[in-house]
């Protein structure tokens, strides 16, 4: 499956961000990842509708809406997205998670279930029909800089032969969370195809923006 990469935007410099998505174009990158946090579901603030609507404007790559915040079937209006772009709900947010993804759907928009790392990925089940992808929560989310939480990369190895067993081959897994070059190498080989690169890969101070895309993209498709 093809491997592709999404830049978490909170971990870009504010002040340059024009430049950023530039850069981003420039690179054939895949999609942009907007996360949204609501300091209830998790204990963080981050992007908001606004920052949404404007980068929409200025880009033609596809968002990667990832919302951590509690129901958020009655909050999906507020935000700008359609045909092309992933928007991500938490299976753990609602006790109406199936009506949260049809929303998506219905705009037009891919869903895709996110699931933290103490949730197992078998809730998933009878969803499996409504969603194009399943997000694997590598860290806890609300903050960037975390380390990666080990047994994750056994469930998305799990997940990808569950996935596979069960006639969706198609469906992607996007993995959120530490996603460094070393650890990018064991989700991509453990099944992984979609990877949030904040600051652990393409916004480290190690290297420029442009030389830690094609390091990240060298490492996920070959593992060198
Ligand atoms: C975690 C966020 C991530 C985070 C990833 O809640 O969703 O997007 O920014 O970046 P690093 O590499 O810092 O873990
Ligand atoms: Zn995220």
């Amino acid at each position: 499956m093809k491997r592709k990469i999404t830049p978490s935007i909170m971990c870009a410099d504010v002040f340059n961000l024009e430049a950023t998505v530039k850069e981003f174009e420039k690179n054939g990158i895949e999609y942009i990842h907007i996360d949204i946090m609501d300091g209830n579901f998790v204990p963080n603030y981050t992007l908001g509708t606004d920052f949404v609507k404007a980068l929409k404007r200025k880009t033609k790559i596809p968002l990667d809406i990832h919302l951590m915040i509690c129901n958020p079937e009655y909050k999906l209006d507020w935000f700008d997205f359609g045909e092309g772009d992933y928007v991500s709900v938490h299976y753990e947010a609602t006790p109406h998670i199936h009506r949260a993804v049809s929303k998506i759907k219905s705009r037009g928009a891919k869903a895709m279930l996110a699931i933290n790392p103490g949730t197992p990925f078998s809730v998933i089940e009878n969803l499996l029909p409504d969603i194009d992808a399943v997000l694997v929560m590598t860290v806890n989310p609300g903050f960037a800089g975390q380390t990666l939480i080990k047994s994750t990369i056994e469930k998305i190895r799990n997940l990808r032969e569950y996935l596979d067993k069960n006639g969706y081959s198609h469906m992607e897994i996007e993995v959120d969370g530490n996603v460094s070059f070393e650890n990018a190498c064991l989700m991509s080989k453990a099944g992984a195809n979609i990877f949030v690169a904040g600051s652990s890969s393409v916004f480290s101070k190690e290297g420029n923006l442009d030389e830690n895309i094609k390091k990240l993209s060298s490492v996920i498709n070959t593992g060198i």
